[in-house]
């Protein structure tokens, strides 16, 4: 019924945004026989890959999850070599990300970040600011529940100086103050890795956002492995609470 409503001359469905948790860099080196963080090394690597094929697929906005707040707990050799890594991504892709029009934007805790990160981190958002073919988002030292937090004071703050009174709160002004603020939720979510687990991502983002779980590692995932992914969302049906009857337009 919906192929024959659709007609086949439809164009391939693409999510607008797609939020990955790039997951299984550790796992890959170490079966491999090399240390943990040349996982993270080629990783990066395949970032960089992957922001290309988005834009080859007309992806509007992407999210990729590379440090969480909880990535903090890890041993400190391990997350010295991801900060590095972070800023040598920065200062070695900026002028790509400017001549493909990508607008890069953190978000965070940056507080908890180097300074010399935060400063090259600030230089290229403000160098791609005005770049409009791929919104791609960055989090580091990221958790979703930091993120409703940070809201929740924003909230607070505004409420104690009179700008806003309680019957102002509501899910848009909440996601007003939200790291994506400005953006669509996600459409699609795909997590490499083989676990199945959000790890406090965006957990006021991804609400009706389709869920993806891709057994390979990060390292490993490919053009191919993306394709596959818009795929899958591309057969789902969103119903966002309502009937398949009501979404299919039927009479
Ligand atoms: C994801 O890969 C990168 C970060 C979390 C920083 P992992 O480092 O979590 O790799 P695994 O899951 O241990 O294999
Ligand atoms: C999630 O991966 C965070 C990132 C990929 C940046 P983790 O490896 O930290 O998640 P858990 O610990 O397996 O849930
Ligand atoms: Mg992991």
């Amino acid at each position: 019924m919906v192929l024959a409503q659709q007609g086949v001359k439809d164009p391939p469905v693409v999510p607008r945004h797609v939020a990955i948790v790039m997951d299984g860099n550790g796992r890959w080196a170490q079966q491999r026989g090399l240390p943990r963080t040349d996982g993270h090394r080629e990783g990066s690597r395949v970032a960089r890959t992957t922001v290309e094929h988005a834009i080859r697929r007309g992806v509007d906005a992407l999210t990729l999850f590379a440090f969480s707040s909880e990535n903090w707990t890890r041993p400190v050799e391990e997350v010295d070599v991801l900060m590095q890594l972070f800023l040598e991504a920065l200062d070695s892709q900026a002028r790509d990300l400017i001549e493909n029009g990508v607008r890069l934007s953190f978000i965070g805790d940056r507080s908890t970040l180097s300074a010399p990160l935060q400063e090259d981190m600030a230089r290229v958002e403000l160098a791609t600011s005005g770049n409009t073919r791929l919104r791609l988002q960055v989090a580091v030292s990221y958790g979703g529940r930091w993120d409703i937090v940070q809201a929740s004071r924003q909230l607070a703050a505004a409420v104690g100086r009179g700008e806003l009174g309680l019957d102002d709160i509501d899910e848009q002004a909440v996601s007003d103050r939200l790291s994506l603020a400005g953006l669509p939720d996600p459409d699609l979510f795909i997590r490499t890795g083989g676990e199945r687990r959000i790890s406090n991502f965006l957990l006021w983002n991804l609400a009706y956002t389709e869920l993806y779980f891709c057994d390979s590692a990060w390292p490993d995932f490919s053009a191919d492995h993306f394709d596959r992914a818009i795929d899958y969302f591309a057969a789902c049906e969103r119903r966002f609470g309502a009937t398949s009857h009501q979404v299919r337009g039927g009479p």
